[in-house]
C-alpha cells in the first residue's frame, strides 16, 4: 500500500498540473472567443489592414461653414476611413505638423469648423524624455481626431525633474488640470508611443464603463498580452473616473499601475469594456527603457495591497506642484513637480 501511494503521488500530481493547464487552455479560448462574438455584433466588418489610406485623406474638404448657426455633426462621421497607413521612418516636424493641421488652435484645441460636435474629448498624455514619439503621435493623433469630428483638445502631462517616472500620478494631474479648462465629455488617459490605426476607433466614453482602446497592440501580435490587461489608451468619463478615486499615486517606475487600476474599478463596482480587437489596432513606437523609468520593484507588493489602499490613495490624496501650463501650438504643455518616491519603505507613500 505504502509503495502505491509514493509511486501515485507523483502521479496524481501531473494529472492535476495538467488539468490546470487544460482549464486555462478553455478559459482563455472561451474568453477570447467572446471578444470576437462582440465583435461581429457590434460591427460587421472585416477590416483589411493592408489596404491602408493616408491618415490626412479628405480632411481639406472641410473648411469653415459661412454661417454662425451651425448644424450638429452627423452621428458618423463622413470622413472616416478605417485603417490608416501608420510609418516611423522620417520624424516629422513642429513645422510640418502644424502645417497640415491649420484649424488646431493654440494648446492643441481643435473644435470642427463646419459642424457643432457632439463629444468633448480630452486627451492626457504622460510624458517625459519622449520628444520623438511625441512628434510621431502629434502627426497622426490630431488628424485621427479630426476624423472623428470630436471637439477636442491633447495635454502633455510632462514630469519635471529627474526623480523615478510616475504615470499614474501624473494622469491624475491631468485629470484635475484639464477639468478646469473645460467640462470634458470624455478622458483619454494615452501612452505617447500609441499610434491608432483605425479612425473607426472613436475617441468617445462608454456612458457606463471604463473602456480600453489599446486591446490589439502590435507589440503582443494585435491580441491582449492577458485577460485583464489596461495598460496603454484607456477612456473614462470624469464621474467614472471620481468613483475609482482615480489612479494610485504611489506606483513610481515602470509597472503595475494598470493592473491596480483594473482592480480599483472592480472594487468600485463597474467593470472594463473593451473596443473589439479587429478596431482596436495599434502601433507602437518602439524603444529601449529609459532612465528614470526603471522597473517598479515594490510593484506586486503594492497590488497585493490594492483592496485596502485605493479609497485612500488617488484624487482624494493627490498632491503636486504645478510648474507651469504652456498653450504650445500643437498640445498643452503642463509641468508638474510630483515629489518622488520615498526612499525606504518607512516614509509615507504620499509624496
Ligand atoms: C474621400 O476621398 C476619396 C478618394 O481618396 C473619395 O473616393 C471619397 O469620395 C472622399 N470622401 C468624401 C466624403 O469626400
Ligand atoms: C537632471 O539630470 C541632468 C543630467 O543627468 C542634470 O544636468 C540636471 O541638472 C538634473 N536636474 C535636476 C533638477 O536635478
Ligand atoms: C514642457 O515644458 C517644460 C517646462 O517649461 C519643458 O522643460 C519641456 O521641455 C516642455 N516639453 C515639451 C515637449 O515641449
Amino acid at each position: 500500500m505504502n509503495r502505491i501511494r509514493t509511486i501515485g503521488k507523483p502521479c496524481f500530481l501531473l494529472i492535476l498540473a495538467f488539468l490546470q493547464v487544460l482549464f486555462f487552455v478553455v478559459m482563455y479560448r472561451r474568453g477570447s472567443s467572446k471578444i470576437f462574438e462582440s465583435f461581429s455584433k457590434r460591427n460587421g466588418e472585416n477590416w483589411d489592414y493592408s489596404k491602408v489610406k493616408d491618415i490626412y485623406t479628405n480632411l481639406t474638404l472641410f473648411t469653415p461653414a459661412l454661417t454662425n448657426e451651425l448644424q450638429y455633426c452627423p452621428p458618423k462621421s463622413p470622413l472616416l476611413v478605417g485603417p490608416l497607413s501608420i510609418t516611423f521612418q522620417n520624424i516629422p516636424s513642429l513645422k510640418r505638423i502644424l502645417k497640415k493641421n491649420p484649424y488646431v488652435k493654440r494648446g492643441g484645441l481643435y473644435t470642427p469648423p463646419h459642424c457643432q460636435a457632439r463629444y468633448k474629448t480630452a486627451i492626457l498624455i504622460p510624458h517625459r524624455n519622449r520628444e520623438m514619439h511625441l512628434r510621431h503621435l502629434l502627426y497622426y493623433l490630431h488628424p485621427f481626431l479630426q476624423r472623428q469630428q470630436l471637439h477636442y483638445r491633447i495635454y502633455l502631462i510632462h514630469q519635471a525633474g529627474n526623480e523615478t517616472f510616475n504615470r499614474a500620478k501624473l494622469l491624475n494631474v491631468g485629470v484635475r488640470e484639464s477639468l478646469k479648462d473645460e467640462d470634458w465629455d470624455c478622458l483619454f488617459l494615452h501612452d505617447v508611443d500609441l499610434i491608432p490605426e483605425n479612425d473607426h476607433n472613436l475617441y468617445v466614453c462608454d456612458e457606463t464603463y471604463p473602456k480600453h482602446f489599446s486591446s490589439a497592440m502590435d507589440k503582443f501580435n494585435y491580441r491582449l498580452p492577458y485577460w485583464s490587461y489596461f495598460g496603454g489608451v484607456s477612456a473614462m468619463t470624469p464621474e467614472q473616473y471620481m468613483k475609482i478615486n482615480g489612479f494610485p499615486n504611489s506606483y513610481w517606475g515602470w509597472g503595475g499601475e494598470d493592473d491596480d487600476i483594473a482592480y480599483r474599478v472592480r472594487y468600485a463596482g463597474l467593470k472594463i469594456v473593451r473596443v473589439p480587437l479587429n478596431i482596436g489596432h495599434y502601433k507602437m513606437v518602439t524603444h529601449n527603457t529609459d532612465k528614470g523609468n526603471e522597473e517598479n520593484q515594490k510593484r506586486f507588493d503594492l497590488l497585493v495591497k490594492s483592496p485596502r489602499r485605493w479609497k485612500e490613495d488617488g484624487m482624494n490624496s493627490l498632491e503636486y506642484k504645478l510648474i507651469s501650463k504652456r498653450l504650445m501650438y500643437l498640445f498643452t504643455n503642463i509641468t508638474v513637480d510630483v515629489g518622488a518616491a520615498p526612499k525606504d519603505r518607512k516614509t509615507k507613500t504620499r509624496s
